[in-house]
């Protein structure tokens, strides 16, 4: 709560009201507060019209609050513009990037972490082929949540799950031992591996039309003497999945995700078989006419679910079974979130349920953060097996867009300069593009659309930064230190108020997109923030203005590009002083 809040509800208690919950007029014509008189007039015995109207006259204007007036059965109050700017910009000047982040709460005498903490699981590999298009979707959510919650002064860890093992990666493998001639890498190691994975597609196809199936036999043998610890095997095993890791490095590096823990399926999955035994002696789980064990979760209308095949292998979700319950053990955690695709949404649907079966109290702070597919202008991009893009090169794909762009716009710009703004304009076009959407809606992404200079894209908000960047570095002589004390906070007009309501809304907002885990609330609020700062800056003449007003407006301008920057790291884009 705010002082203005806090001023209006004094008031209202001074006049006897006891309770009152404060609501934010959709018009400031309607001033900045508004208290609903509705469930006073069962005991007040009056009509809430009424109430509204006497309580207009009783209550006297204050400092801070310059006019309440009654319309209907509301009561608007106004508070002291003047007031409020001043409160505003004085707290993002002083705050600078941390403004618009929650305070830690104080750690009460009891030993125990008042501090919540969150993992957030994502990207989780197969090595078996380099990432794709889907792994961006991933990557970029997972490091703008992460963000979005560190700012509430959440701890968050960040993980990964490598699926390292399992009949896919036996299949490259087994590709690459038959005709891979023991060469090493000749092109990124990881596009090297899947160049197998895909070899090994095209020639079992081929075998199956001709009625046989000796290449899937084989890949299911190497399994088996994987999970007997066979050293020619597991060494080959290690090879592969080692040039997979340094490809696989390299795109998160450049998208700029990063993590702080990973885990390992190879690691996990004998445990998850363990518990899944345990189930079935505590008759949690059951075995079906075959042997397999499973889950039966028909009353929850999930249908039954094999855990453990009857052959006694195990399957995708035995390892998650383990995992989860590793993930609060070793971290504490209050919650754990898992950014995967919407095809697996009946995956998580049975595996919380399996954990909440199987007792653990805290399967009810398990989340799915589910998010849509991602396609592609029709024969925009091809990837080698001409179905799926990879990662890489949707990321060169948005960077080349970009070095275009910059290049007709300078001339004569070193290559070194040239590189870097193309590189985080390029990003943050695919980034915002992505974040903006609804996580459950599919995109169909249009790296053209996403690079232009205007409209409701990354680059138009780096734009705005980099515009207000330019016109603090002109002034940069007159911006004294002293600057803040001698600054007159009564001459703003409607326009700039405005902004500066904006800008006093931001910790809401920020708050809002960490409660909801939706980053599309910061990429839409930019957006305004945006196109109100574009609109005052045509109208009025920064540079030329008189010394009050240009003090005022430079203040304004300072605090603007600040929050701007700050919404933009959270989205993790950066924010750059020229474009
Ligand atoms: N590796 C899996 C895939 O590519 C995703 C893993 C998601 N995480 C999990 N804990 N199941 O489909």
């Amino acid at each position: 709560m705010n002082k203005f809040q806090k001023e209006i509800i004094y008031l209202l208690n001074k006049h006897g009201i006891k309770e009152s919950i404060l609501e934010t007029p959709k018009s400031s014509d309607f001033g900045d507060y508004a208290f609903p008189c509705f469930t006073l007039s069962k005991e007040f015995k009056k009509d809430p019209k009424q109430i509204a109207n006497e309580l207009s006259n009783k209550i006297k204007p204050t400092k801070l609050i310059e006019k309440i007036h009654a319309v209907g059965p509301y009561l608007n109050f106004f508070i002291n513009k003047t007031e409020y700017s001043k409160d505003v910009l004085t707290e993002v000047f002083k705050k600078k990037h941390k403004f618009g982040m929650s305070i830690s709460t104080t750690p009460n005498s009891s030993a125990r972490n008042q501090k919540k903490r969150i993992m957030v699981e994502f990207c989780s590999p197969n090595t078996n082929k380099p990432l794709h298009l889907g792994h961006v979707r991933n990557c970029v959510i997972g490091e703008a949540v992460s963000n979005i919650l560190k700012f509430q002064n959440i701890k968050v860890i960040k993980s990964n799950l490598v699926n390292d093992r399992g009949i896919h990666i036996c299949k490259s493998m087994l590709a690459y031992q038959k005709w891979g001639n023991n060469k090493l890498p000749d092109i990124k190691p990881d596009f090297f591996v899947g160049t197998y994975y895909v070899m090994f597609s095209q020639k079992a196809e081929e075998e199956k039309k001709s009625g046989k199936d000796i290449l899937e036999k084989e890949a299911q043998l190497m399994l088996q003497k994987w999970e007997q610890g066979d050293k020619k095997i597991i060494s080959l095993w290690k090879r592969m999945n080692s040039w997979v890791y340094e490809g696989f490095n390299e795109t998160y590096k450049s998208l700029g995700a990063e993590f702080d823990r990973f885990f390992y399926e190879s690691k996990i999955y004998k445990e998850g078989k363990e518990i899944i035994l345990n189930g079935l002696k505590e008759d949690v789980f059951s075995k079906d006419e075959t042997g397999a064990i499973i889950a039966n979760l028909e009353k929850e209308k999930l249908g039954k679910k094999v855990l453990v095949r009857a052959d006694g292998t195990t399957i995708y979700i035995t390892q998650d079974i383990y995992l989860a319950k590793l993930k609060f053990e070793e971290y504490k955690l209050d919650e754990s979130i898992y950014v995967v695709g919407s095809e697996q949404n009946l995956h998580f649907q049975i595996l919380f349920k399996i954990l909440e079966k199987l007792g653990y109290k805290w399967a009810k702070n398990c989340r799915h953060l589910s998010y849509g597919m991602v396609y592609l202008p029709e024969g925009k991009m091809k990837s080698r097996e001409g179905k799926v893009i990879d990662a890489d090169d949707l990321v060169k794909e948005v960077i080349e867009l970009a070095r275009f762009e910059i290049k007709e716009r300078h001339k004569d710009l070193n290559n070194k300069e040239v590189e870097k703004r193309a590189r985080a304009i390029g990003l943050s076009a695919l980034k915002f593009y992505l974040l903006k959407t609804d996580f459950a809606k599919d995109i169909h992404y249009d790296p053209k659309e996403s690079i232009s200079f205007e409209g409701e894209t990354g680059p138009y908000v780096q734009y705005t930064y980099a515009r207000l960047s330019s016109v603090l570095r002109k002034l940069d002589e007159k911006l004294d230190k002293k600057l803040f004390g001698k600054t007159k906070f009564n001459v703003y007009d409607e326009k700039e108020k405005e902004i500066i309501r904006m800008l006093g809304e931001f910790p809401e907002i920020a708050r809002d997109a960490s409660a909801q885990l939706k980053p599309s609330i910061i990429t839409r609020y930019l957006l305004d923030l945006c196109q109100k700062t574009n609109e005052f800056y045509h109208a009025n003449p920064i540079l030329a203005a008189p010394e009050e007003l240009l003090r005022a407006r430079i203040i304004l301008v300072h605090c603007a590009r600040q929050v701007i920057g700050t919404g933009l790291n959270l989205l993790g884009i950066e924010a750059i002083e020229e474009m």
